[in-house]
């Protein structure tokens, strides 16, 4: 089946129908609804589906454990099937159903692994229920603390525990998983293109690899005032935090501008969030990136000097992918004599935690043409998709081959 026909199968799923854009929340009913999905394409291709102790989806082609236990583990290609809120079709999703339809063209060719080839579908990459970004793979790795993980809270004040009981899930069994890590050799992410590299005219390439996920992190800025009525409390009297927010959404434009970075402030929250009330309290955060980790430390750094405290809630270093991977990876990909572009990007990947892991990873990239995503607008040409399979199947037949 083709990646638009896969990605059809789940299109209704979490989509909002006045905006046209997904709200695949982690442990949600949507987010059930994937699961499914996902372990029924798995099935349908033969693969023996597990999950791991943080919830993530395993399907393997082979013995991952006798390919272990024999020094030689498989090799692993996947992605995430969450979204931002109101994100796009195919930030996910796309790596997916491209593994699934690399599946299907590789059995299509009589093709047999003499390494276990797995799929993963990665639980909350996006971690727009909780906070934290790729919380999944980031709990499986170790790279986060389960005690903190789970005491995460949604708007709503549902933990992250919580959430995974309610989703069929054993909070207490939530970790690194050293069973799950000794299966993947290696792993290659197919993803959407997040910006327009691979569409610029002198470049104009379907394919692309990636050759770094820049450093970028996440803060929370509460701003407190005090509660009081918008009819009858004069100017003079107030503490309102929303004058204290707009001087923070000036201040993080100003600091990346001298920092030559991109600093954001996408989600606030305000307390009690009344047209006719003066604010007790608000609640920003920051989304920091840059070529530098200095760089992204100097915006926060200099949002404090201006009085804004910013509490940490995910960081992520600059995180090179594995460079000979990725060199193996790119020239599969493109052909004899001509390697597929390597780019780097500014949005954070499960492939990056893998790397940060010491597991080595790469990632393939697929043309963008407007590089507008977690938008409903997010697109891919279906060429491009096509295309996306095509090199990923040459990829894993050279990796498992
Ligand atoms: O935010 C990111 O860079 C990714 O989409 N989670
Ligand atoms: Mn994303
Ligand atoms: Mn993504």
């Amino acid at each position: 089946m083709t990646v638009l026909g896969l990605l059809d199968e789940i299109a209704s799923v979490g989509r909002d129908a006045g905006t046209g854009g997904y709200r695949r929340f982690a442990f949600t009913r949507d987010d059930a609804v994937l699961a499914q999905w996902f372990a029924g394409a798995c099935a349908a291709r033969g693969l023996d589906l597990t999950v791991d102790r943080c919830g993530n989806q395993w399907a393997w082609w082979g013995d991952p454990d006798a390919a272990a236990d024999a020094g030689d583990p498989g090799v692993v290609t996947g992605s995430h099937l969450d979204s931002v809120p109101d994100g796009g079709a195919f930030d996910g999703p796309l790596g997916v159903v491209s593994a699934l339809a690399a599946v299907d063209v590789l059995r299509g060719n009589g093709f047999t692994p003499s390494r276990p080839l797995g799929v993963v579908r990665f639980v909350d990459e996006e971690g727009a229920r909780f906070g934290l970004a790729c919380s999944g793979s980031r709990l499986l790795t170790g790279a986060a603390r389960p005690d903190v993980v789970l005491a995460l809270r949604d708007a709503g004040g549902t933990t992250y525990a919580q959430a995974l009981q309610d989703a069929g899930l054993d909070a207490s069994a939530v970790g690194r998983d050293e069973a799950t890590l000794r299966r993947v050799g290696a792993f290659v992410e197919l993803h959407v293109e997040q910006g327009r590299l691979l569409a610029r005219p002198e470049v104009a390439a379907p394919v692309g690899a990636a050759s770094l996920i820049r450093p970028h992190g996440r803060w929370r800025v509460d701003l407190t005032g005090r509660a009081d009525h918008a009819g009858t409390t004069l100017l003079a009297d107030r503490q309102d935090p929303m004058l204290d927010l707009a001087r923070l959404v000036l201040a993080v434009r100003s600091q990346a501008e001298r920092h030559d970075t991109v600093g954001t402030v996408g989600k606030v929250e305000v307390r009690p969030n009344a047209v006719n009330a003066v604010p007790s309290h608000v609640s920003a955060w920051l989304d920091v990136r840059a070529d530098t980790e200095d760089r992204v430390r100097a915006v926060v750094a200099g949002l404090a000097a201006q009085g804004f405290a910013a509490v940490e809630e995910s960081w992520t270093p600059a995180t090179p992918l594995d460079a000979g991977l990725t060199r193996r990876v790119a020239a599969v990909a493109g052909g004899p004599g001509s390697p597929v572009p390597v780019v780097p990007t500014g949005a954070g990947h499960d492939a990056g935690v893998l790397a940060l892991a010491g597991v080595p990873a790469a990632m393939l990239f697929v043309r963008n043409p407007t590089g507008t995503s977690h938008a409903p607008d997010e697109h891919a040409e279906p060429d491009d998709c096509a295309a996306g399979v095509r090199a990923l199947a040459a990829v894993l037949a050279d990796l498992c081959g």
